[in-house]
């Protein structure tokens, strides 16, 4: 992961606003910058618009990674993964956040708040950012729908 910039970017919606801070400051902890996209409150907002700010970046190359955050993962992945060059993976368990790095390159992690917990949003996450692609025949197929 780059060092020299801010490397990934985080958004949420209303129902992920406070598992959306414990995530930020996991992350922080382990030395790496976070840009937060909002939303700033547990106030209600539309995830599309959060989903859209944060996947069209990845997209553009401005930010390595993204994470996205809403109240089951599924609206927010649906959203991101319109986006050529988005590989979102919706994860609720360690092995599919594993393997969404090792085979499928995943560029953006969702999670649904009201899904999981946050121990294991944690752990998600940690394994999210240590896990390297494999490449090779991997990158063969990535190939094939990356930019459809
Ligand atoms: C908000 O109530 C909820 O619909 C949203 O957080 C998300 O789960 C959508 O997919």
């Amino acid at each position: 992961m780059n060092k020299n910039r801010s490397p990934i970017i985080i958004g949420n919606d209303h129902a992920a606003y406070y598992l959306k801070g414990k995530i930020k400051e996991f992350i922080l902890k382990r030395g790496i910058e976070v840009e937060d996209a909002g939303t700033d409150s547990d106030k209600s907002v539309d995830y599309p618009d959060f989903g859209i700010k944060v996947a069209s970046m990845v997209s553009a190359g401005t930010y390595e990674r993204g994470i996205l955050l809403c109240g089951t993962g599924l609206g927010m992945s649906m959203v991101a993964n319109k986006f050529a060059n988005v590989r979102a993976a919706l994860c609720g368990d360690m092995f599919s956040a594993i393997m969404s790095r090792r085979h499928n390159d995943s560029n953006i992690l969702v999670m649904g708040a009201r899904v999981i917990g946050e121990s294991l949003a944690m752990e998600i996450v940690r394994v999210w950012l240590e896990t390297p692609f494999e490449g090779g025949r991997h990158l063969a197929r990535i190939e094939k729908f990356n930019n459809l």
